[in-house]
């Protein structure tokens, strides 16, 4: 009797790309970090694609007014509705994808974590709003938004800089974006929401100046246990002091 092999259904290998779209009245600050970091790498290697969208060019009048003063009065002012929601439109005519999130980020959102670092590197697409002034109106975060997000307890002047936090925090759990071992390492202990244990590299003990030395270690040296080679109890070390979030 002949057996006749299946013929297996050829699986696609294509990479997982996943697309940031970044709206801000501050195109320049993602452009140098874009240029020198682990997103530099990533985007070389096609494993993401940004694309930043100046907010002033979703103004109609000549000056490019994305900001107006509060209704009921009160200092500073607030980023438009419509500007920001003509931006959005426009993303989603063009190349909104099927798993797609839009992020608006306020000190006042939910609180970013490793957790949802995770969730979002399952999307195909983050769509960033980032505020500035005193705050956005309202109903971006009503109407617009799926999600409000804080990178902290702490207002700064916008949300560029939680922008590439949570960037880069999702870019480097998608495959291929940073190097294998570390890649494992992560999804072995995804569950625990693992953070990191303490490493230590030669030289095994190290001779500080008398002005750096704090209670009294002259020596500052590796524990010995890293230095055992004994394989077990290295990761029974590791697992004690790694600290869980
Ligand atoms: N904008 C200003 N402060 C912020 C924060 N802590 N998180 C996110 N966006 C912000």
């Amino acid at each position: 009797m002949v057996l006749k092999t299946i013929p297996q259904k050829k699986r696609s290998r294509k990479k997982k790309n996943m697309k940031f779209d970044i709206i801000t009245i501050f195109p320049e600050i993602f452009e140098f970090y874009f240029n020198c970091s682990i997103l530099k790498k990533a985007k070389e290697k096609k494993l993401i694609r940004t694309k930043i969208h100046n907010l002033r060019d979703f103004t109609d009048d000549s000056r490019k007014t994305v900001d107006d003063k509060p209704f009921g009065g009160g200092r500073g002012m607030v980023m438009k509705v419509d500007p920001i929601y003509k931006c959005v439109q426009f993303l989603k005519s063009k190349f909104i994808k099927p798993k797609s999130k839009i992020i608006l980020f306020t000190p006042r959102g939910k609180k970013f974590n490793q957790k949802i670092a995770y969730q979002f590197s399952k999307m195909e697409q983050l769509i960033f709003i980032c505020g500035r002034y005193e705050g956005v109106d309202e109903r971006v975060a009503k109407h617009i938004a799926d999600i409000e997000l804080s990178i902290g307890d702490y207002v700064l002047m916008g949300g560029e800089l939680p922008a590439l936090i949570v960037m880069e925090a999702v870019a480097r759990l998608i495959p291929g974006v940073i190097g294998k071992s570390e890649f494992l390492k992560q999804r072995i202990t995804k569950e625990k929401n693992f953070i990191e244990y303490p490493q230590y590299t030669r030289p095994p003990k190290f001779y500080p100046e008398e002005k750096f030395w704090r209670v009294n270690p002259k020596i500052w040296k590796v524990p010995k246990i890293l230095l055992s080679g004994d394989h077990k109890k290295i990761e029974a070390w590791r697992e004690k002091h790694s600290k869980i979030i």
